[in-house]
């Protein structure tokens, strides 16, 4: 028998090449997703690719009565991985009530049914905006939180502290946190990928959407930063070593390997890479010329951030595989098969 992962927001651009690789290692998905910012079509190239398409329940999961009426029907389940969030940093300073309740809201409605029905597993999407601008870098999981930026990172920061509080209260649960740096690119068979609503505010979406011809031009944020081209830095990580990260995961989880009940590791590569690095790959591997201008600093940006990745190399025996290049080839082969298809 399959064992039964639940992944909320399933749909969505980090869930659906996750709902991928577990389909691929062998476990049965169940999708969760209020369509909130994801389309259902995006289960048909879960399907193309996997030869299957995961089980899907669209509810809002802060429908504590869906979600009762879910966990009805799928009291099997063995570990959840918890993506469903709201994750547009401009847009939480602007709606700060509906970040907390919806991302706050459901992981806590997520616990306790957890804790209701015995279902021991939780993998959480977390993020390298706990860590503000650190002090030094790469940046550890040692490495202390600063005060969030954005009602955004606060729930990831809340959201942390939650698991590491209900891990201590109740030591049959298990957690893993997983703090991504930048995810960028998409599946190689360009049938999944990041669909940005309106005006991307992430950099790789506006790069193709310009080079699509759908944006005039790009604007670069910044171009005194203390970075060898003045521009910033970033740690820009392939969705699909991402996806495997999450697999890698739950197998940790369900062998009981975790070394404590609640555990925390960086996703990145190790590796920063400025704005105008980021522009000349996707240029030269693509064989394109991008229209970009260099402006101001946006404000609320850090300068640079990077991962320290051996604990998750050591411990997860996971390293990232797909480079720089392969993030823009495939973040522009996605790009067209979206213009080709609407
Ligand atoms: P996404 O918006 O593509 O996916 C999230 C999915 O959750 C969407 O399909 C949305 O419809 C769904 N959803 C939201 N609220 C819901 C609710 N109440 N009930 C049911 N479904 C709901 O985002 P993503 O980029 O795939 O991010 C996934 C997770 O990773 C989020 O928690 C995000 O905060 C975190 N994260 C993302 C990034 C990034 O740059 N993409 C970086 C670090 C962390
Ligand atoms: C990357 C770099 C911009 C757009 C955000 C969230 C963070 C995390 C990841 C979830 C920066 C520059 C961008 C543009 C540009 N998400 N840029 N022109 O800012 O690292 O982080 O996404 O947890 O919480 O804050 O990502 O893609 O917005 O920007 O020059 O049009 O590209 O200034 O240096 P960021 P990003």
């Amino acid at each position: 028998m399959k064992e039964k992962i639940l992944v909320t927001g399933g749909t969505g651009y980090i869930g659906s090449h996750t709902a991928v690789e577990l389909i691929n290692s062998g476990y049965e998905v169940v999708i969760v997703d209020d369509l909130s910012n994801s389309q259902y079509e995006v289960l048909d190239g879960i399907e193309k690719i996997t030869g299957t398409r995961p089980v899907f329940a669209e509810f809002d999961l802060c429908d504590e009565r869906a979600l009762t009426d879910f966990f009805a029907q799928h009291g099997d389940i063995k570990a959840i991985i918890h993506f469903a969030a709201s994750k547009a940093v401009g847009e939480s300073v602007q709606k700060p009530l509906l970040y907390y309740k919806n991302n706050i809201l459901s992981l806590i409605l997520l616990l306790e049914a957890m804790q209701r029905l015995g279902i021991a597993n939780i993998v959480f999407s977390s993020s390298c905006t706990v860590y503000g601008q650190p002090d030094q870098l790469p940046v550890t999981e040692a490495t202390p939180f600063k005060p969030a930026e954005s009602p955004y990172g606060n729930t990831k920061q809340v959201g942390e502290e939650i698991l590491r509080d209900n891990c201590r209260a109740v030591p049959a649960t298990q957690a893993i946190s997983l703090r991504y740096f930048n995810p960028v690119g998409a599946h190689a068979s360009a049938l999944i990928g990041e669909l940005p609503q309106g005006v991307p505010g992430n950099l790789v979406p506006f790069i193709t959407q310009t080079a699509a011809g759908i944006r005039e031009q790009l604007l670069v944020f910044g171009k005194d930063y203390d970075t060898p081209d003045g521009s910033a830095m970033r740690d820009y990580i392939h969705v699909v070593d991402l996806a495997k990260a999450h697999v890698i995961a739950v197998q940790r989880l369900l062998s009981g390997q975790q070394k404590s009940n609640y555990e925390f590791f960086n996703l990145g590569t190790g590796k920063g890479l400025t704005v105008l690095e980021i522009i000349e790959v996707f240029e030269r591997v693509n064989n394109l010329k991008l229209n970009y201008k260099i402006v101001d600093r946006r404000p609320g940006d850090i300068e640079k951030i990077y991962a320290d990745t051996a604990l998750a190399n050591q411990e997860l025996h996971w390293r990232t595989e797909l480079g720089v290049e392969e993030m823009m080839r495939s973040a522009w082969k996605w790009q067209q098969h979206i213009l080709k298809n609407a």
